[in-house]
């Protein structure tokens, strides 16, 4: 599909649309090594080459980032006094980037940063049930009960139980750590069940959402493109 000059360049976060289509009529853009002056001209995203003050400018419809979210930063794209998991994609091209979701502030892990708004849809939708595995350290002894009752569903003061969520317990003691993996995305969720059963979450980070794993390279706080592979079986093009 062929877009404007000016949208082009103003997508890939050159610059306002005023100052893009300024910089344009001044002559500081090449398409395919000819000067261009025309804000309105069509570009074939495909096939064109784009320079802008000599610079190549490749276009992006979409992006695709995962990040190894550190605690502190917020999950939202922008915020007037607060760090954002968009701020942390320092590589990003385009302006338009959200969080798949929320991870609370003191949460890490796994979180996808896209503009793909029809993948965040299915990967949030109630309906789709979609796995999220959580890593834990819980304040207390974590039992065999619990196993239970989390398969059962808890009370966290909905309307209705939680559904069955499988909890494996890694270690068991004065502190416990555990994984949890739960099908749906509750406010506080996986705190809120253990608070059901009389125990703090510690600490909590997301190692999978659906077929995403988090990569084990990325240290807190780091981030990477997703690779074609994940992004297809995301995405469900290797349906
Ligand atoms: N459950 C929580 O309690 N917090 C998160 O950030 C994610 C799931």
């Amino acid at each position: 599909m062929k877009i404007r000059l000016d949208k082009y360049l103003t997508e890939m976060s050159v610059g306002s649309r005023s100052e893009v289509k300024k910089a344009i009529i001044k002559g500081l853009t090449e398409v395919n090594g000819e000067t261009v002056k025309k804000p309105e001209q069509k570009i074939d995203p495909a096939l064109d080459q784009v320079c802008f003050q000599g610079r190549r400018i490749t276009y992006a419809a979409m992006e695709y980032y995962m990040l190894n979210k550190p605690a502190g930063v917020i999950s939202a794209s922008e915020d007037r006094h607060e760090t954002t998991v968009v701020d942390l994609i320092t590589e990003k091209k385009r302006k338009d980037l959200f969080p798949v979701g929320r991870l609370d502030k003191d949460t890490e892990g796994l979180l996808l940063i896209t503009n793909d708004g029809e993948l965040a849809h299915r990967l949030l939708s109630p309906k789709k049930h979609v796995d999220k595995v959580y890593y834990a350290k819980i304040a207390g002894k974590v039992t065999e009960e619990d196993k239970k009752v989390f398969a059962e569903g808890v009370d966290i003061g909905e309307d209705k139980l939680t559904l069955p969520a499988k909890l494996h317990i890694l270690k068991s003691g004065e502190e416990s750590e555990i994984t949890l993996t739960i099908r749906e995305g509750k406010f506080h969720q996986v705190k809120r069940m253990f608070h059901a059963v009389g125990k703090e979450v510690v600490y909590l980070k997301r190692l999978r959402m659906g077929s995403l794993v988090l990569d084990e390279n990325l240290k807190t706080g780091e981030y990477r493109a997703l690779t074609d592979e994940e992004r297809r079986t995301l995405t469900g093009e290797n349906e």
